[in-house]
């Protein structure tokens, strides 16, 4: 398979605390599993996208365009990389705030070969101009042309070859109706079982040759916040520990104390969540607090509290999200030690 970067996806975009650097980067690439049977977890969506994969084979068209949202680290950009694979075409990759302007999609999208995947990261930061010439091209395989400006300004409809469209999104609401009802296959990822990221840990550990014991694996799947991408991280950060402090092999002892030292509690939350629900419970008195207060409050963008804080405290029951703002729940102050104020 032959990826072409238009652009380092998320480049120009806020930096979240789960997006990848250009030091991790390589490490996601190694241990991206390139195929179906490698891809832990996700069981429906795995299955359904096999079937409309053997589907579109045997009518000999191409996959119907689809899109995957789910917080981030969850394995969009991977499931769209074994789907092009498994097509055996070729998948271009771009982001929406690297498509400027409308000629920059026009352009990838007239250079596209028949049946090319086109993977466009961060869709719902496309810009509007540049949204438009979508419509066309998802629906029709065309794209409309304005050349020349003023009153002499005409319209040429130039064709695309066939293409499947793999869009993925932090943030499934905020792409526009006319975009997500162009989607034949809309797939929401979900935050993966304890023992799913075990598993993943373990294929992890073999394929970079660390030694890892099935207790500490355990303890460190727990530790994950249910998410693939910081199994890889914390895996590598245990595999210094162990190798500089210890003998080279994790054990339960090396993850409990090396949790420790990067502040990660016993369910995961690392230093910005714990310091999230401390400002919401002891601060705010557990609620309602709006987003902007509580940015400002830690120091940090609304968009990494709303992409990567919240989604998973929400998912573990610590907070709510209510008209009124955002509420801490009783599991949220049981887990800060503290006894609910009135
Ligand atoms: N189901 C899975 N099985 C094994 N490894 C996985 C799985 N999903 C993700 N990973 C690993 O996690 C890393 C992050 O996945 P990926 O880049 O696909 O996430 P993403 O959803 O695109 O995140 P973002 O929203 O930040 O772009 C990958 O390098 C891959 O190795
Ligand atoms: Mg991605």
């Amino acid at each position: 398979m032959a990826i072409e970067e238009e652009m380092v996806a998320g480049e120009g975009t806020a930096v979240t605390a789960n997006q990848t650097t250009n030091d991790t980067e390589a490490f996601e690439n190694k241990l991206r599993p390139t195929d179906f049977s490698g891809y832990i977890g996700q069981g429906e969506v795995k299955q359904n996208l096999q079937v409309f994969l053997t589907a579109a084979k045997n009518r000999g068209e191409v996959l119907d365009h689809t899109v995957f949202y789910g917080p981030p680290g969850l394995g969009k950009t991977t499931l769209a990389m074994i789907l092009a694979d498994s097509m055996k075409t070729q998948l271009r990759v771009t982001s929406g705030p690297a498509l400027e302007k409308p000629g920059d999609l026009a352009s990838i999208l007239s250079n596209l070969q028949e049946g090319d995947f086109l993977f466009i990261d961060e869709i719902h930061r496309l810009r509007m101009p540049v949204e438009e010439i979508l419509y066309t091209a998802m629906e029709d395989f065309a794209i409309d042309l304005v050349i020349g400006k003023g009153p002499s300004a005409r319209t040429m409809r130039l064709n695309v070859p066939r293409f499947t469209l793999v869009g993925a999104t932090t943030q499934f609401s905020k792409l526009s109706n006319p975009l997500r009802d162009r989607f034949g296959h809309v797939e929401k990822l979900r935050f993966y079982e304890d023992g799913e990221i075990g598993q993943i840990i373990t294929r992890s550990a073999g394929i970079l040759e660390i030694k890892i014991d099935s207790e500490a694996t355990e303890i460190l799947a727990r530790c994950c916040r249910r998410t693939p991408r910081i199994a890889n991280r914390l895996l590598r950060r245990m595999r210094d520990f162990a190798e500089v402090v210890h003998d080279g092999k994790i054990t339960k002892k090396v993850v409990i104390e090396s949790l420790k030292n990067l502040s990660i509690d016993v369910q995961g939350l690392d230093f910005s969540d714990q310091e999230y629900l401390k400002t919401l419970c002891e601060k705010f008195n557990g609620g309602p607090a709006g987003l902007s207060t509580l940015a400002a409050a830690i120091g940090e963008d609304e968009a990494t509290i709303e992409d990567v804080i919240e989604p998973f405290l929400i998912r573990e029951g610590f907070m709510q999200k209510t008209p009124r703002g955002r509420m801490a729940t009783d599991t949220a102050f049981m887990h800060l030690g503290l006894s609910e104020l009135s």
